[in-house]
C-alpha cells in the first residue's frame, strides 16, 4: 500500500520525542532519521547505538519490510535494543510514517 506522508507527519509526532528529521536534525534520546529509508542500520556517526542494535546490523538496511517490523515490535527485532517504543499497530499508520521519512534524505 502507497504511504501518505501528510498523514505520516501526525504519526510521527510520537516519534518526535525522540528522534528528528528535517533541516539541521540532531541526535536526541535516538538518532536522527535523515535518509533512513535506505540507510544501513546503525549508520549515524556520533550516536551510541546498543550494542545490539550494533552486533544485529550486520549489513541490514532500513527498507520498508525491516522499518515494518521494527516499528510494530522493536523489542522483538532488537531484542536487547534501547528503543523505549511499545511499536505502531495500525498498518496504515506504518507505511504512513514510512512514507513521512522517506521526504527526508540524507544531508
Ligand atoms: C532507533 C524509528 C520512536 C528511541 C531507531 C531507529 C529507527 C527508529 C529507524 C534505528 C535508526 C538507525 O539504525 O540509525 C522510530 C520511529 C518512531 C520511533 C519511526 C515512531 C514511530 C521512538 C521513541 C523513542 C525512540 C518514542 C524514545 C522513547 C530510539 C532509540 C534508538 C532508536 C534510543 C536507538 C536504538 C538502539 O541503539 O538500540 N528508531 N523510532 N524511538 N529509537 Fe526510535
Amino acid at each position: 500500500a502507497e504511504g501518505d506522508a501528510e498523514k505520516g507527519a501526525r504519526v510521527f509526532k510520537k516519534c518526535a520525542a525522540c528522534h528528528a528529521v528535517g533541516e539541521n536534525a540532531k541526535n536526541k534520546v535516538g538518532p536522527q532519521l535523515n535518509g533512513v529509508v535506505g540507510r544501513p542500520w546503525g549508520a549515524i556517526e556520533g550516536y551510541k547505538y546498543s550494542k545490539a542494535l550494533v552486533e544485529m546490523a550486520d549489513g541490514k538496511v532500513w527498507d520498508e519490510e525491516t522499518l515494518t517490523a521494527y516499528l510494530t515490535k522493536p523489542k522483538e527485532v532488537i531484542p536487547k535494543g534501547k528503543m523505549a517504543f511499545a511499536g505502531l499497530r495500525k498498518e496504515a499508520d506504518l507505511v504512513d510514517v514510512i512514507a513521512y521519512m522517506a521526504q527526508y534524505k540524507e544531508d
